[in-house]
């Protein structure tokens, strides 16, 4: 029987819960497939913090390598707001990114039939379904920029850095490209280059890249006018390409399109075949322990995971549409609603397992 080995990186807030979830759906495929998982469990966030000092023990990365795939919950919590920012859970998880060399962050925001009432997008504007895939670049910008703090003229002043070299915007452009090659052939790339000198050369330079791929449509919008034109007229979009920041931003707005954040799932690759899978959404340390979390985002993105790091297409898609058929009858109470029933993180869970079988 194959063996494959995921790190589990459940994090804090609701991240323990929430992957619980994903891998009783994982389980339920290993065993209806004949093949084998074994999990590790590795600390990311503020329970790194708190056991070791630091958000990303350098054990983590190890146990991150030495995985298949890595399946991460979420990281953060008021606890460790006040942390200085190298310090922070965040910076853990940036870290494992840029550790795993995971530049490619694909973001899929689909519309379940059975969820169009939950979105606030009226249904003329939606259509009949939804399905953009946000390619969001996740290792440079000015996520990773010089930043830091000074004075200027006397006051407390403090900067990021945006920048990109040519050889990064080539590599997540062509995945925006291959991505859409499979898809409905058109790339949307959102950037600034009205403005910032590093939109600029980012546009060139997904020009050249579009050379060679004739058979893929391409349009240009400014991030400003992107973010309008998602709620306007989201169908608009197939595959839309941008940097790590407007990534991050658009990608939460497209998820309330899609109903709620407590759904989209996402797929961080790098070039090689190990890839992290995690929910968009944070760790809600508000809601964190009281079984009302919704796991469904950290179902799909162990679907994800089974997708592009296993090769597994068809257990993929059934987790797709157990999560569909799931959603016609139960809910939890971010996406509640009249006729359905209210159902607990477990219980959900439980749900799509028995739909899995
Ligand atoms: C996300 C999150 C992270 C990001 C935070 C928690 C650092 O918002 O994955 O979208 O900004 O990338
Ligand atoms: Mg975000």
């Amino acid at each position: 029987m194959k063996n494959y080995k995921i790190t589990l990186l459940k994090g804090d807030g609701i991240g323990p819960e929430i992957v619980e979830q994903a891998v009783k759906a994982l389980n339920v495929l290993a065993d209806k497939h004949g093949f084998h998982i074994e999990y590790t469990d590795a600390l990311l966030g503020g329970v790194a913090i708190d056991a070791t000092g630091v958000p990303l023990p350098p054990e983590t990365v190890e146990a991150c390598k030495a995985a298949d795939a890595v399946l991460l919950g979420a990281v953060g919590g008021y606890k460790w707001d006040t942390l200085p920012g190298h310090l922070r859970p965040e910076a853990g998880l940036l870290g494992i990114r840029s550790a795993l060399g995971l530049y490619a962050n694909l973001r899929p925001a689909v519309i379940f039939g059975p969820l169009k009432s939950a979105s606030p997008i009226k249904d003329e504007i939606i259509g009949d379904s939804l399905d953009i895939m946000v390619v969001r670049e996740l290792t440079g910008g000015i996520y990773f920029g010089e930043r830091g703090r000074k004075e200027v003229k006397g006051q407390p002043a403090a900067f990021d850095t945006e920048m990109y070299t040519v050889p990064e915007i080539e590599r997540i452009a062509r995945v925006a490209f291959d991505v859409a090659r499979k898809r409905n052939k058109k790339v949307t790339n959102v950037d600034k280059a009205n403005v910032l000198e590093s939109s600029r050369l980012w546009r060139e330079t997904v020009l050249k890249v579009a050379e060679g791929y004739p058979d893929v449509e391409l349009n240009h919008l400014y991030v400003d006018n992107a973010a309008m034109q998602l709620v306007r007229n989201p169908r608009q979009f197939d595959v839309i390409l941008t940097s790590n920041i407007f990534g991050d931003i658009l990608s939460d707005e497209a998820s309330q399109i899609a109903g709620s954040i407590g759904m989209l799932a996402s797929a961080s690759l790098s070039d090689g075949t190990l890839g992290l899978y995690e929910p968009i959404h944070g760790s809600a340390p508000d809601i964190a322990g009281q079984g009302v979390a919704n796991p469904l985002a950290t179902i799909l993105s162990a679907g994800m995971l089974l997708r592009y790091s296993f090769g597994m297409e068809q257990a993929a898609g059934q987790i797709d549409a157990a999560v569909a058929a799931v959603l016609e009858t139960a809910r939890t109470p971010d996406i509640w609603e009249e006729g359905c029933k209210r159902v607990s993180t477990a219980e959900m869970g439980d749900l799509v397992c028995a739909l899995l079988k």
